[in-house]
């Protein structure tokens, strides 16, 4: 069974080809188009919040053919305390796949074992594989590639999406600067499971930020870090976003954020609403990223 865990299991290939299949659907998106997908029921068990991955994970499947079927965690018995196990084995039996959005990346990997039905990863404490895809697919669109490019991720650079961010560097080869305190730089235990890769760590926001292709920041306090808040805003407030940092970036570079934002933590108001028209096309990416995903799957190309 082939499933999108995180962006670790993917290879050069299956990235490359994701982002091609994106770059066609997107191109193509008639809704009278094919429907592989055709009869389908596609489950998402969300335990967090969304609203992009959300949105796009539904108007996806329908232009796809499939029937998405929007499982709140808490409505469901798995919010009782029935194990992912024994969901995942109740769901295989009925539904076609599984989209999943929880805290334990441990969670998914059991769903896809357990459950032997198509399983991505809409969003774990660990990977959010899906913003990637998007995220390549928009980086393709405004700068022709990632080949040569440096992409600077500031903010929390141990969060889900630094970490997904790390391993599209290995597998891609592109530059990689993650700037963050030294307390929210990935651990050790990570960069060791990392192994080589184009990925540069450093507390100096200034450094990261010079001849940048990519400035990419993320929310301080993700979700499940609430109560950490106030220790994080302080600590991360030097990793800011703002205009004069950008002066720095090579001519050209682009700003992006997976959102949702917070104005005057991690980004300005000015750059954002400066830069609205690629972050929101990033966004918008989210849905052609995730019907090459939904395609991948059902050709059964993923190695995962
Ligand atoms: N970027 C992202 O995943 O947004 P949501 O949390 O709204 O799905
Ligand atoms: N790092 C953020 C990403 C939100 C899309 C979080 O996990 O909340």
């Amino acid at each position: 069974m082939k499933h999108l865990l995180g962006i670790e299991q993917l290879s050069k290939e299956e990235l490359e080809r994701i982002v091609d299949d994106a770059v066609r659907l997107k191109a193509d998106r008639s809704l009278d188009g094919p429907k592989p997908l055709l009869g389908e029921t596609w489950a998402m068990i969300f335990t967090k919040s969304s609203t992009r991955t959300r949105v796009s994970f539904e108007v996806g499947l329908n232009e796809l053919g499939a029937r998405p079927m929007f499982l709140n965690a808490n409505d469901v018995q798995l919010g009782r305390g029935e194990p992912i196990k024994d969901t995942a084995r109740v769901l295989g039996r009925m539904v076609h796949g599984a989209i999943i959005r929880t805290f334990d990346q441990q969670d998914v990997v059991d769903f896809a074992e357990y459950g032997d039905i198509p399983t991505i990863n809409a969003l774990t404490d660990e990977e959010h594989p899906c913003q990637i895809l998007a995220d390549l697919l928009t980086i393709k669109e405004l700068l022709g590639g990632w080949e040569d490019k440096k992409v600077v991720f500031a903010g929390d650079g141990d969060c889900n999406m630094g970490r997904s961010w790390a391993w599209a560097a290995k597998h891609l080869g592109f530059e990689l600067v993650i700037a963050a305190p030294l307390m929210f730089q990935p651990d050790a235990a990570f960069i060791e499971r990392l192994g080589e890769a184009p990925v540069i760590l450093t507390e100096d926001m200034e450094f990261a930020v010079e001849h940048a292709d990519v400035i990419y920041t993320d929310t301080w306090v993700s979700m499940g870090k609430e109560a950490e808040a106030e220790g994080r805003l302080r600590s991360l407030a030097p990793f800011q976003i703002h205009a004069d940092l950008l002066k720095k970036a090579n001519p050209g570079a682009i700003v992006q954020h997976c959102l949702p934002a917070y104005r005057g933590k991690e980004i300005t108001e000015e750059v954002l609403e400066d830069r609205a028209d690629e972050i929101f096309q990033q966004s918008e990416n989210r849905l052609h990223a995730q019907k090459a995903v939904l395609l991948a799957l059902r050709r059964g190309y993923f190695r995962g």
